[in-house]
């Protein structure tokens, strides 16, 4: 049975690794055939990581989005369902991050994080779950953060924002748990990804990788329908690398 999965920030990183791992299982689970709807605001990047889904045997689609636009967030549900008819898995996990010092953080800034990894990560969901909801059935990941707990010098905006993403994730399992539907919050540490920019490379040597978050996510979601992985954990094995 086709089961449609959004992914948000499917273009880098994390959320490139989350789309492949789904695709990947396309091939080697016996049933499972996803549609992979990628999503995020840069259509090349799109392109070439729904490419690679196919190229594992999965179906994948497009859709640029914004998910700091509500127009763009309704349409990407919309279209989906145009397409699709429903939504079976929705991966919140598109998200940005502005790390500096406290005095160096501008009113530009606060707008720009509050805008992707609140609002959007919020009205997206709201949007989405209706459809869990009359259906009795659905996953919804957040990838919220080990900074939706901790909080680091450098990231208080951006702490600011995965406390708030926290703040979602148990108020959704209050509706969830009503209707059968299930919600992981994903708190990774330190990931290589395109987030950090430029890392020195004896940083790098003790980050994560992208598929060290995306496998156990792709693993929560195959577990028996009645089972619920509600928190994910993962850190480098050093522990936290900045402060
Ligand atoms: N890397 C880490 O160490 C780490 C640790 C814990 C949690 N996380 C969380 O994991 C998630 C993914 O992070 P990452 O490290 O993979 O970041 P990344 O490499 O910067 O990738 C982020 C993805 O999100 C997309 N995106 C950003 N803003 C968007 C928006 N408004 N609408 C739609 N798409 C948007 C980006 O594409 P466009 O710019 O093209 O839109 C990109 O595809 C984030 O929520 C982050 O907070 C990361």
């Amino acid at each position: 049975m086709k089961q449609i999965i959004i992914i948000t920030g499917a273009g880098k990183g994390i959320g490139r690794a989350i789309a492949l791992d789904f695709a990947k299982a396309a091939g080697t689970k016996k049933g499972f055939e996803p549609i992979l709807v990628l999503a995020s605001r840069t259509l090349s990047d799109l392109e070439a990581v729904s490419a690679e889904c196919r190229s594992f045997g999965a179906e994948a689609d497009v859709i640029e989005t914004d998910i700091a636009d509500m127009a763009q967030a309704d349409r990407l549900v919309s279209t989906t369902l145009e397409r699709y008819g429903t939504i079976d898995c929705l991966v919140n996990n598109a998200g940005v991050g502005r790390f500096k010092a406290l005095s160096e953080l501008t009113e530009e800034d606060y707008e720009y994080t509050m805008a992707t990894n609140l609002k959007g990560t919020f009205f997206l969901t709201q949007r989405v779950f209706p459809v869990m909801e009359a259906k009795r059935s659905g996953h919804i990941f957040f990838i919220t953060s080990i900074a939706a707990e901790t909080a680091f010098k450098s990231s208080s905006i951006y702490s600011m924002s995965k406390f708030g993403q926290k703040g979602l994730v148990e108020a959704m399992r209050l509706y969830a748990k009503t209707c059968n539907v299930r919600i992981t919050n994903v708190m990774p540490g330190a990931v290589y990804t395109p987030m950090w920019g430029e890392v020195p490379e004896a940083m790098q040597c003790v980050m994560m990788r992208p598929d060290d978050i995306s496998g156990p996510i792709v693993n929560a979601y195959f577990l028996p329908g009645r089972t619920s992985v509600e928190e994910l954990v993962i850190r480098p094995v050093c522990g936290d690398i900045n402060e």
